[in-house]
């Protein structure tokens, strides 16, 4: 059966102890002078991207040119999507070309199980970078993978998560608290009534509506963005009661833990969920979450598509 990566539950906490050991050797390969390996020589890894990336797209082509996949991206504005040409005829001609893997984010949730769906028996992995407001599972990955290395605990274990902003528009969020309640960690979403989702069944998390009263006991604080784009109504009163509300300043940095991280999964708009000198503090660790999001992306890519008997992991020749 061909392996997809649709959301984090499909990893399974086994699947996700496995990527995040593999990760460990992605990083190391990442540090070598050459940081490249022959693991993927011969397979083509695609990239099909419905919504504006930065980050997500730029990893994922960097972990597959890292691991020697040939690849290709495929950009909506310059394609045949703009002459009427729709989803299902576009990922089958992709599928035509010979392809191993496709990399998706689309604005609407649940277009990569589509996408399994349709590619059934052509041997094509799925990997969801980004559906809707629904998840981003490879997010969650590069996360937890950074909790482990940044904090001193190692582990996620009995750790205190406090996910900050626009929970409702985030598929960071959901992906996240699926992630790291698997791992352990005990997660709190803070965030206003209007800015959380209407039912939170199912989330193993608890709620908390007034940060200050629990950012002195959080050890991992993870903001987000407020997704203006999907808001289809003012949720927020003005950008600077919400900063106000619910942005970390430095005053309430300050009352973090000892050894408290301070996460965001990027674009950062500083001055409404994080301050300016808050991004830049030792402990806000967003520039490593990106470096970790690539070999993360290597780890997951190599995960699906090479499948030895042994379990045994081979980086050189
Ligand atoms: C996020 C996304 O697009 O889901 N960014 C990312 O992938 N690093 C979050 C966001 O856009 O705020």
């Amino acid at each position: 059966m061909t392996a997809h990566l649709l959301c984090v539950d499909d990893l399974g906490p086994d699947g996700v102890e496995a990527v995040l050991k593999l990760t460990d050797s992605m990083v190391e390969v990442g540090r070598r002078d050459i940081p490249k390996v022959p693991a993927l020589r011969g397979r083509t890894v695609v990239s099909l991207f419905y919504e504006d990336s930065t980050r997500t797209r730029l990893s994922f082509e960097t972990a597959a040119k890292r691991l020697s996949a040939d690849t290709m991206s495929f950009s909506v504005s310059t394609s045949a999507v703009k002459k009427g040409e729709s989803l299902r005829d576009t990922v089958l001609t992709i599928e035509a070309m010979g392809i191993d893997a496709l990399v998706v984010r689309h604005a609407s949730s649940g277009v990569p199980w589509q996408l399994a769906a349709w590619l059934a028996g052509s041997g094509v992995s799925v990997v969801n970078a980004g559906d809707g407001w629904h998840e981003h599972p490879t997010q969650a990955l590069l996360d937890a993978y950074t909790i482990r290395n940044e904090h001193k605990a190692g582990s996620l274990e009995g750790l205190r998560v406090g996910i900050v902003g626009d929970v409702k528009h985030s598929r960071v969020a959901r992906s996240n608290v699926f992630c790291f309640a698997m791992l352990g960690a005990s997660v709190t979403l803070v965030a206003p009534p209007t800015l959380l989702p209407a039912s939170l069944d199912g989330w193993p998390c608890d709620v908390a509506h007034d940060l200050d009263e629990v950012v002195g006991e959080l050890d991992v604080c993870y903001l987000l963005r407020l997704q203006q784009e999907r808001m289809t109504e003012a949720l927020v009163p003005s950008l600077r009661e919400y900063a106000f509300s619910y942005g970390l300043d430095l005053a309430r940095a300050q009352r973090l833990p000892a050894g408290a991280l301070v996460m965001h999964p990027g674009p950062i708009n500083r001055g409404v969920e994080i301050a300016p000198e808050v991004a830049d503090l030792p402990c806000a660790v967003i520039t490593r979450q990106v470096a970790n999001g690539v070999a993360v992306r290597m780890a997951v890519l190599f995960h699906l598509l090479t499948a030895p008997a042994d379990g045994e992991v081979r980086l050189d020749g």
